[in-house]
């Protein structure tokens, strides 16, 4: 069942994942037939946002028709302000270790921090200026953006709220958001985030590559995994508002500042598939073995960002939901492995199936190329006797951004207190196969 939101979601929807959608919070607001007449209804501003290269496929082309109160090039210069805890790829300040690394969750804020200051940059890789690659950050923030607005130049954002429930306040309308859920945020969309509650926390990928979207099914079939018609995006819903506002830039790793007179969400009516959107993780059609071994984990990809090489991701977006563990004869936990690609692991809620303890919600591991890791000592001994029955994994929410290229934490993640200094000890422990093989009959 869809999981059941903390605080009741009012907000109006439209179904489906990067459909031709069109809405008008206005009457005739919209042109019929063509985008952009020699006078747009209403007295209004037509406007294009392009989310992929005009030329690109149709199936990849992206593009949202805006029809606004005030062109969105009204505002003043940007202007350099403090980055904050924000990093940008290339991550080369500082070596990344060859290890494991596990951390506590991020602290909620003691004095006030909205979304864009209570983000904090964990890990990237790639570079922003070449559209490839990903920065992994939290947010904890305590109060809502006041007058203030975000767009992010250098990649779209997917938010996977831990703690909190926002509502995001976009371009295209609003969307509430609470844990369980995840959402996209196209680059360049203007947003605010506003707290529902008195503290939030979560995790957000930024994506300088190409725009996530739905993996391709291969035998599965026509359904199954994340299901188009699950993922919601907004109604037409205007902000009138004016009176100064800022609006942040972030631009090739830099965050820029812009005042205007009105509200940057003053479009009345839009059409295009290039959307805001969410969809509740519980929708989430796990597949998984009715007879042994288990599957490798891309059997649980939500959304996969593509590069040009088929079948291997720019990042992942992967989760590892409740469900049910029948495999005979099998040990069911997730195998040691050594993976080429790269996973940076977040939880949402509960605990996840192959760390008995240290790994909490709001918590992050990172297990980068090459670096060997698995169950710990515990979970191996516990699965190796456990009696076989059907059994159902419950009350769980990790996920996973795995990526092509290896992930690279910041210098302020690797000094933080909350970076676990004994990860590795996880691993500890382990007898001898051949010396104990008796042990486990
Ligand atoms: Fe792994």
């Amino acid at each position: 069942m869809p999981s059941t939101p903390v605080i009741e979601d009012t907000e109006r929807y439209q179904g489906g994942f990067g459909n031709q959608f069109e809405s008008e919070a206005r009457p005739g607001a919209l042109p019929i037939g063509r985008n952009s007449p020699q006078q747009a209804p209403l007295g209004l501003y037509a406007e294009l946002l392009s989310g992929t290269a005009f030329t690109a496929p149709r199936d990849h082309n992206l593009r949202t028709w805006m029809y606004r109160m005030h062109p969105s090039a009204m505002h003043e210069p940007f202007r350099r302000i403090d980055d904050g805890r924000w990093h940008t790829g290339p991550f080369d300040e500082v070596e990344t270790p060859a290890n494991r690394l596990r951390w506590n969750p991020w602290p909620m804020p003691t004095e006030g921090c909205d979304f864009i200051d209570g983000i904090v940059t964990i890990a990237g890789n790639g570079d922003a200026h070449a559209q490839t690659g990903v920065a992994t950050h939290v947010y904890c923030a305590n109060r809502s953006m006041h007058r203030r607005y975000f767009m992010n130049s250098d990649g779209e954002l997917l938010l996977v709220p831990q703690a909190g429930v926002l509502k995001l306040h976009t371009e295209l309308g609003r969307l509430n958001l609470s844990p369980g859920e995840i959402a996209l945020i196209p680059r360049g969309m203007r947003f605010r985030v506003e707290l529902l509650e008195a503290e939030a926390r979560g995790y957000v990928c930024e994506n300088y590559g190409t725009p996530f979207r739905l993996p391709e099914l291969g035998p599965i079939g026509s359904n199954g995994l994340a299901n188009a018609r699950d993922f919601l995006a907004p109604v037409a819903g205007f902000e009138e508002e004016t009176g100064p506002v800022r609006i942040v830039n972030k631009f090739l790793g830099h965050l820029w500042e812009g005042g205007q007179g009105h509200s940057p969400l003053d479009v009345v009516a839009w059409h295009g598939n290039l959307t805001p959107c969410k969809y509740d993780l519980a929708r989430f059609m796990a597949i998984g073995t009715i007879s042994f071994d288990h599957p490798d984990p891309s059997i649980y990809t939500v959304l996969t960002s593509n590069t040009d090489t088929p079948g291997v991701a720019n990042c992942d977006f992967v989760i590892f939901p409740p469900r049910w563990l029948v495999a005979e004869e099998t040990f069911r936990p997730p195998w040691f492995h050594r993976n080429v690609m790269s996973e940076l692991m977040g939880l949402v809620r509960g605990v996840y199936d192959a760390k008995a303890e240290g790994f909490v919600p709001g918590g992050i591991s990172l297990h980068n190329c090459m670096l060997p890791h698995g169950p710990d000592a515990a979970t191996f001994d516990k699965a190796s006797t456990a009696d076989l029955k059907p059994h159902r994994v419950d009350n769980t929410l990790a996920f996973m951004f795995e990526s092509r290229h290896v992930f690279r934490p910041t210098p302020r993640a690797l000094k933080t207190d909350n970076l676990q200094p004994d990860y590795d000890t996880v691993w500890d422990g382990f007898r001898s196969g051949l010396v104990n093989q008796g042990d486990r009959a």
